[in-house]
């Protein structure tokens, strides 16, 4: 879709479409009222006739409007002013696209950048449409012979601004939120393919893709050898009982100069997580080709780095891999030696994430990071403590934990923090090795940070535990693309910040 900025009356709009909002009840705003006057109060009649409360959700659709140079108005209700948040803005871009779409329109003029939403400027809603917009028009019918694409689909959608002087802000907005849309987008076609296809061979090759794409982003792949070299031998334990081979891959984006630390994201990248020798139960296993997810959102993020062309160095690092049982896998009771040197005991193969990332972290060393910040889709006990709207957060330095907070709540991609308290430690104690790749009962998605925090000690780090958020069950079954807005938004700050000072 394309997406653009303007100033200018709704009624000299020559256009398919024009969007106004009404709110309850009946309550015309600044637009709606200029198309009002203009048709000589054509639409304060329907009003008054009933025709339009202005609740949230409500519709009315009206054609060849008297002194418009529009084909069609289409009034959207907005509920009571008092009541805006930014849930109902999300509702009410899902109602209008869906209306849009049902009736044909393919350009659009909207005014519902005017909807006062509180702490929240002319930027946040057109990101946050357009983050809306395209989440309602996203499909995944790549592999459907039968693809039921709408016959007229949305094209073009101008937003529009209130002066001259708003459109540079506007068009900032546009370009951010387009870009972040398309690092959604790209995270959640990847996560969405199934594990048949989107092998860590297949991304391997699409990180090489991205290299070929932007001439800033320069992406290198381990083999399985070169990470034997590395002696990277908890990432190894877990590939091995897979017919696919394992990889570690790097993109790194350099958008400010050379000197300037990078943010390194680690991305969990298990193509498909059985569970190993200590197997998953059988229903709903299919969701474990989402176990990549993490890894997903690295590419989506530094992908809209690289199209916004920001002024940082970001380094994605993604070890990927299969989860699986065959004869040569990994028994319960395994002792694995990581890059690191710590010893390992897997008392349970399942708990292979973190397996894989303590050797992506010790890795993570060599780029002399100035944040790391792992994103995985790492404990079913996550989502038992926080459900599907935040994702977990942890980490060992509270700065960069706030950061990250205050990031989720401008984006609307949210995280809340849970303790990483010296307490949980001792639940990680072997009788036989360095630790236990498992805590026992209580805090899993706790202990599993507590297991990372042990590879990350000489810098700031945080973990993003993303299980119940970077996919949906059920009828609307599908990869969500988050945390990519979370992390934008963070780098956004950070850039702004850097600025500033
Ligand atoms: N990928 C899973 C975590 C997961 C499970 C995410 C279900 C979303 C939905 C991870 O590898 C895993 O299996 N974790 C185990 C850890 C346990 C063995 C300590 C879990 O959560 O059961
Ligand atoms: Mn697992
Ligand atoms: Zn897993």
């Amino acid at each position: 879709m394309e997406y653009s900025v303007k100033s200018g009356n709704p009624e000299k709009q020559r256009i398919g479409c024009v969007v106004v909002p009404v709110f309850a009840s009946r309550k015309l705003s600044a637009s709606t009222k200029t198309i009002d006057r203009a048709s000589d109060g054509y639409i304060s009649n329907l009003v008054r006739r009933g025709e339009m409360e202005g609740d949230l959700g409500n519709i009315l659709l009206l054609h060849n409007v008297k002194n418009t140079l529009c084909d069609r108005v289409l009034l959207i209700g907005c509920g009571k002013e008092k009541d805006l948040n930014t849930h109902t803005f999300d509702k009410i871009n899902h109602v209008m696209v869906d209306t849009l779409n049902a009736c044909g329109a393919t350009e659009i003029a909207s005014y519902l950048t005017e909807i006062p939403i509180k702490h929240k400027d002319l930027n946040w809603k057109i990101r946050q449409s357009i983050a809306s917009i395209d989440a309602a028009l996203y499909n995944f019918n790549q592999l459907k012979l039968e693809k039921h694409e709408p016959r007229r689909p949305l094209r073009k959608f101008i937003f529009s601004v209130s002066g001259r002087g708003q459109l540079m802000q506007g068009e900032l907005a546009v370009r951010q939120g387009m870009a972040i849309s398309d690092g959604i987008h790209l995270a959640k076609n990847l996560g969405n393919l199934p594990a048949n296809i989107c092998t860590p061979t297949y991304l391997a090759k699409f990180a090489r893709k991205l290299d070929k794409q932007h001439p800033h982003i320069k992406t290198t792949i381990l083999e399985e050898k070169d990470m034997e070299k590395l002696n990277m031998g908890a990432l190894l334990s877990v590939t091995r009982g897979s017919q696919e081979p394992g990889k570690l891959i790097t993109l790194s984006y350099t958008g400010s100069n050379n000197n300037q630390q990078p943010i390194v994201l680690v991305g969990k990248g298990v193509t498909f997580d059985s569970g190993g020798i200590s197997l998953k139960p059988g229903a709903g296993m299919d969701e474990m080709k989402y176990d990549m997810c993490g890894a997903a959102s690295v590419f989506g993020v530094i992908d809209a780095c690289a199209e916004l062309q920001l002024p940082v160095n970001v380094i994605g690092i993604v070890p990927t891999v299969e989860n699986m049982p065959d004869g040569s896998a990994s028994k319960p009771g395994d002792i694995v030696t990581s890059m690191s040197g710590q010893t390992i005991e897997i008392l349970n193969t399942d708990a292979e994430g973190r397996l894989i990332l303590c050797d992506a972290l010790s890795y993570a060393e060599k780029f002399d990071p100035d944040v790391i910040i792992d994103i995985a889709t790492l404990t079913g006990a996550c989502i038992v403590a926080l459900g599907e709207h935040p994702a977990g957060l942890l980490s060992n330095h509270n700065p960069l934990a706030n950061d990250l907070l205050s990031a989720g709540k401008k984006s609307g991609d949210r995280c809340w923090q849970l303790p990483l308290w010296e307490d949980y430690q001792q639940q990680l104690d072997s009788n036989f090795a360095d630790m236990a790749n498992i805590g026992g009962k209580g805090a899993g998605t706790i202990t599993a940070a507590c297991f990372l925090s042990r590879f990350t000690k000489k810098h700031h780090w945080a973990h993003l535990d993303i299980a119940g958020v970077a996919w949906k069950s059920g009828k609307e079954k599908g990869a969500t693309g988050r945390p990519v807005g979370l992390l934008a938004q963070y780098i956004l700050d950070r850039i702004e910040e850097r600025e500033q000072s």
